[in-house]
């Protein structure tokens, strides 16, 4: 479908920011308005190079405000939504469960509510695209991997809110017909994701020579994926997916956080020209993380089989593209370190 008015949530964010991009520079018929909050996770330099494309529009505001959301579906009438905004990190979300109901549930409940009130039942070529976490299937133990049947088990605030986001967005497939799709995807990394999560803070601390602090025992496995092949599935499900499915995205690329860290530390200890084993000295173990899942891991088969996706770069090659960026970038990171983020995280870690 051409001139499609699309409208995409948490663009200035990590991957939201990688979504507008592909987007805005690939479909030129397309009208793509992104709407944000600019929380301390939102960043306007993240769009630089396409804030002045003639088919993107940025909106400055909160999906908790109902007000607000309805009056843009009135005005602008997006035919489409993709909706990336949420409140992200499973640590803060232990420490303040609220903010993420409050954007997780209640800023979803909004959207879903101003585009079901919007179209009235005349849902052709219309489409609500929720983007969610494979943490909503909770933890596995050594073996299995989540599939699209896992049943949810959430285990931190934060999945908790996703989990129910999520069952929202089908409840009004079930009780409106709204049309959706619902994907599920794992650890992303790469360009531009803030500082709060495990690769770009150990990125800035070994930079900085500061405590690297692996919750546990450092046993804890995730599955990683390049964030840019992330936003190729997510293109790939808008376009091509049946109503009412949902697909797990993964990297096909499991690893131990502290197996990780160790790659990690010898990557950066020679793009810095330090003796190898350098970096590896800062890792400090430190008290766990409440709640903390034991392992994800992914199954694929099904966005691979029926859309024809898979994941373009390897872990190593996407880790070094991703080092290179924020060594490249330094003051990007050094813009977003500055403020409050210096108190959450000395508050958070006491190092
Ligand atoms: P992020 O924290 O980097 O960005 C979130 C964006 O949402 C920010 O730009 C922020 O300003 C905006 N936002 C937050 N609250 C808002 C509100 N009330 N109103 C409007 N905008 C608001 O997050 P991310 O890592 O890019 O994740 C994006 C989405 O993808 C989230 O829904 C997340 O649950 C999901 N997800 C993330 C990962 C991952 O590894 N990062 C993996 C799977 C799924
Ligand atoms: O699986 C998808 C999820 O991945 C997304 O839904 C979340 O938005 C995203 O934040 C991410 O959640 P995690 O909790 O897995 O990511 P995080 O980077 O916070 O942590 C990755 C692993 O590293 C996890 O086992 C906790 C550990 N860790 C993390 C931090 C920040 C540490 O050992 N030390 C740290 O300082």
């Amino acid at each position: 479908m051409k001139n499609r008015k699309i409208l995409v949530t948490g663009g200035a964010g990590f991957i939201g920011s990688h979504v507008i991009r592909r987007l805005v520079n690939r479909y030129s018929d397309y009208h793509i308005y992104n709407l944000d909050a600019l929380t301390y996770a939102g960043n306007p330099e993240n769009l630089i190079d396409v804030e002045n494309s003639l088919n993107y529009s940025f909106v400055k505001g909160d999906i908790t405000d109902e007000n607000l959301i309805n009056d843009l579906f009135s005005n602008y009438r997006f035919d489409s939504v993709i909706h990336l905004a949420a409140e992200s990190h499973v640590d803060r979300s232990i420490k303040d469960p609220l903010a993420f109901v409050k954007t997780n549930i209640i800023g979803t409940i909004n959207l879903l509510n101003a585009f079901k009130n919007l179209w009235n039942g005349d849902f052709e070529d219309k489409l609500f695209y929720h983007i969610s976490t494979d943490e909503v299937y909770g933890t596995l133990g050594d073996e299995g991997l989540f599939t699209e049947e896992t049943s949810y088990d959430p285990n931190s605030p934060y999945s908790a809110s996703k989990a129910s986001s999520d069952h929202f967005v089908r409840a009004y497939g079930e009780t409106y017909e709204l049309p959706y799709v619902i994907s599920n995807c794992s650890n992303n990394y790469g360009p531009n994701q803030f500082p709060e999560k495990l690769i770009p803070l150990f990125i800035n601390n070994i930079i900085a020579m500061k405590p690297l602090p692996v919750y546990g025992d450092g046993n804890y496995t995730r599955d990683w994926l390049y964030v840019i092949d992330h936003a190729t599935a997510i293109d790939d499900i808008f376009h091509k997916s049946n109503l009412h499915e949902t697909y797990n995205i993964g990297g096909f690329n499991e690893i131990k956080n502290i197996d990780l860290v160790k790659q990690l530390c010898d990557i950066m200890d020679k793009k810095l020209n330090r003796q190898i084993g350098t970096s590896q000295q800062l890792i400090t173990f430190v008290k766990d993380r409440p709640g903390h899942d034991y392992r994800y891991a992914i199954d694929a088969s099904k966005i691979k089989e029926d859309l024809g996706w898979k994941p373009s770069v390897t872990f190593s090659e996407g880790l070094n593209k991703t080092v290179d960026w924020y060594l490249d970038n330094k003051k990007w990171l050094d813009n977003v370190t500055s403020g409050s983020y210096r108190s959450y995280y000395k508050e958070h870690y006491k190092l």
